[in-house]
């Protein structure tokens, strides 16, 4: 089994048999309300999706992971995880203290240790990580909205702050670690999408499952931007696909409760680090992996990956080139293994797709599964 980033799973979570009294002596605490994207990241710390951050980051690791994509002791990591104050909900508080972290009804679910609070560089961050200083980018127009200070510190989970999103399909690091064992499976592919699975999506996954012992299909089902498509739509779809098209014995959907950050490059190097986390030993990164608009090359998460060496994330990608049905092959196929020219293939744009369904028209079965397009189309008709 392959272990977990920086060598050990992170469990924060509090013995069932204490949280009561520990959640007692939270509400005589300073408190904090979150947002949904804090709430989900103190959720995947405590389970050590996460590992090895064990709470929010402090100072050093924030800049040391913004400039150099790794925490302040050389482990590589990607994004910010961070949580936000305004100045004087900061001033209210002081080192040392625990607070209580609250769901939006003010209720304690969560204690931080606070150890450090730091200012938010808001144009460093959108630089850094999202490569843009443009407000239209989803990421960007986040930051823009937290407040000025930072809070590092451990956390520890006092109860599950909200009933987990699709319950028969959320399984913690742990636990997926071990279905794999007890399935057999040694190499595990995982796939990160917040789409509809298309054609291209099936194809670079089974390409990956010829090589591997099983498919991890992770969806995220955080928070994403309004005009992705829903996370119950999208696990319907899912759910068809795999009882239609997918080896029962060789496939594993679960359901990854992250946000979307839409960083592209940096996002990819996070997601696969969280795969490695719930056991996967490779990760797919295809065609604009977790990209937006036009604000990153379509291989920029590709190519992000030579800046680690060998062996130092533990999980290996698996890139695809941009796949799509080839209408001279007559089969799927990539850039990298067809020789034909963009007449031959069936591409379609997002906004072509939208546009198709809401009209109630099924896109190409070589582009989409018909089980698939019924869905989305009825989903768009209720609006
Ligand atoms: S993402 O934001 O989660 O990356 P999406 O669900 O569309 O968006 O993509 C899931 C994975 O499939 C990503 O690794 C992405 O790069 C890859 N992908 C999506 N469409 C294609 C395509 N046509 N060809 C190759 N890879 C693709």
């Amino acid at each position: 089994m392959i272990a977990p980033h920086g060598g050990h799973l992170v469990n924060r979570m509090i013995d069932a048999s204490t949280s009561a009294s520990r959640i007692r002596e939270a509400e005589q605490m300073p408190s904090l309300i979150l947002n949904p994207r804090e709430i989900s990241d103190v959720t995947l710390i405590a389970v050590g999706a996460f590992s090895p951050l064990t709470g929010f980051m402090h100072r050093d690791d924030y800049h040391s992971v913004l400039e150099k994509m790794r925490l302040q002791n050389g482990l590589p990591w990607s994004l910010p995880i961070t949580l936000s104050v305004t100045e004087s909900e900061a001033a209210a508080l002081n080192l040392g203290m625990p607070v209580a972290l609250t769901d939006h009804a003010g209720v304690p679910f969560c204690v931080l240790h606070l150890e450090d609070i730091h200012p938010l560089d808001k144009d460093k961050e959108a630089r850094l990580v999202y490569g843009t200083d443009d407000k239209s980018h989803p990421g960007v127009a986040y930051t823009h909205t937290l407040g000025d200070f930072l809070l590092g510190g451990t956390i520890d989970l006092l109860r599950q702050p909200e009933a987990p999103p699709f319950p028969d399909y959320h399984f913690d690091p742990a636990q997926t670690r071990q279905m794999f064992k007890a399935r057999g499976w040694e190499r595990i592919v995982a796939f990160q999408t917040r789409n509809p699975i298309h054609r291209a999506h099936e194809y670079i996954q089974k390409c990956a499952l010829e090589i591997t012992d099983g498919l991890f299909l992770h969806p995220i089902v955080g928070e994403t931007k309004g005009d992705d498509v829903p996370a119950d739509v999208r696990m319907r779809c899912y759910q068809v696909l795999l009882e239609n098209y997918y080896p029962k014995e060789r496939t594993l959907l679960s359901v990854f409760p992250a946000a979307m950050r839409y960083a592209g490059p940096k996002e990819a190097i996070f997601h696969a680090i969280c795969r490695k986390n719930y056991g996967a030993t490779h990760f797919i990164v295809g065609r604009d992996h977790a990209g937006v608009g036009n604000f990153y090359g379509s291989f920029d998460a590709h190519h992000i990956f030579k800046r680690f060496h060998e062996g130092e994330l533990g999980i290996q990608p698996l890139f695809f080139d941009h796949a799509f049905y080839c209408k001279l092959c007559l089969s799927m196929a990539s850039t990298k293994s067809c020789p034909h020219g963009a007449h031959a293939h069936v591409i379609l744009s997002g906004t072509k797709v939208r546009e198709m369904l809401r009209g109630g028209v099924r896109p190409p079965p070589e582009f989409s599964r018909p089980e698939v397009a019924e869905i989305l189309i009825e989903a768009m008709s209720k609006g």
